[in-house]
């Protein structure tokens, strides 16, 4: 099997191609983990939480630490209790709420920190997705100091074409620069939400019909195009997908993460419409990954 041989990326090597103001930051960081050079600073012990798809959200976390931890990984372990300096979550919005994994793993771990936060990747409209979390990782026990959101490349294929979304400008460095220096000062913040024309109906309208998904009603699969590589069934949190002797099958419990979509080798894989005769996605040609996270670092992260 050949693979993406894309080089891993230190969180070092990342900074610098943010640019000239990321070196800034790395100095912002100096009381965080491994960047802690100062000898007379002591090092504040910042774990991230994260989960990803298409690599923005992993992208984040490796910035804000070097101990980065897989949700779905996290989860297979008996044992669920962290304590740290800092903690905090990193993962991608569905539908103006968390996806249903890392709603799971907030449920079922304990965490103790002096300072806890985090940071949601979103690609159009974040809405009310900060206030939602808050309320609901209140619900478990949790309490956070500061929740925001992060503008980057829509992953959502429905609505968006990748070759579009790549294109724009979203601000995207300068406000994780923004994020970054705040949560070295460790503020205390929690975005406010805006509806804008959405209203709390329509939401959950929206969420219930992403959730809950099943792999057979939302991926199709070109038997053609499919060359066996396997990456579609490496790359899934749910470990949906098999290759069996008629092909790739999906079918399960699925996050409607599209991390099979977007990684697969040969766009193999499309979205299913839910209306009979109108296409299930805007560009079926066009396909995303974080352009610093490879195929393997999102396989690490995700695989059953
Ligand atoms: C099922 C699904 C629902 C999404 N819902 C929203 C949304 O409500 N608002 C938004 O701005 N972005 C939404 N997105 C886009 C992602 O939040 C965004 O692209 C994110 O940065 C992807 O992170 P990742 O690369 O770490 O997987 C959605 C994506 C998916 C797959």
């Amino acid at each position: 099997m050949k693979e993406n041989n894309k080089e891993y990326i230190t969180r070092r090597e990342a900074l610098k191609r943010m640019g000239a103001f990321a070196t800034l930051l790395s100095l912002e960081l100096s009381g965080v983990s491994s960047l802690a050079s100062c000898a007379n600073k002591k090092a504040k012990r910042r774990i991230i939480f994260f989960f990803t798809a298409t690599g923005n959200s992993l992208f984040v976390a490796k910035l804000l630490s070097d101990d980065v931890r897989s949700i779905p990984q996290e989860l297979k372990k008996s044992e669920l209790n962290y304590e740290a300096d800092e903690i905090g979550f990193v993962f991608p919005d569905y539908a103006a709420s968390a996806p249903l994994i890392v709603r799971e793993f907030v449920s079922k771990a304990t965490f103790r920190a002096p300072y806890i936060f985090s940071v949601i990747t979103y690609g159009n409209a974040a809405v009310n997705v900060c206030e939602w979390w808050n309320r609901f990782a209140n619900e478990q026990g949790l309490q956070q100091q500061y929740i925001k959101s992060l503008l980057m490349v829509d992953n959502y294929l429905p609505v968006f074409d990748m070759n579009e979304q790549i294109k724009i400008d979203k601000h995207t460095d300068e406000n994780l620069a923004t994020i970054i220096e705040e949560l070295a000062a460790q503020k205390e913040y929690i975005e406010k939400g805006d509806l804008g024309w959405f209203n709390e109906e329509g939401l959950e309208r929206l969420r219930a019909s992403h959730f809950p998904m099943t792999a057979e009603r939302l991926i199709a699969i070109n038997q053609e195009k499919c060359i066996g590589c396997e990456f579609c069934t490496r790359v899934c949190p749910r470990g949906n997908l098999k290759l069996t002797g008629d092909g790739i099958r999906a079918e399960g419990s699925c996050e409607y993460c599209l991390a099979c979509v977007h990684n697969c080798t040969q766009k193999a894989l499309t979205l299913r419409s839910p209306m009979a005769g109108r296409p299930g996605e805007r560009n079926p040609e066009a396909r995303y990954r974080h352009p610093d996270i490879s195929i393997n670092e999102i396989v690490r992260a995700n695989q059953q």
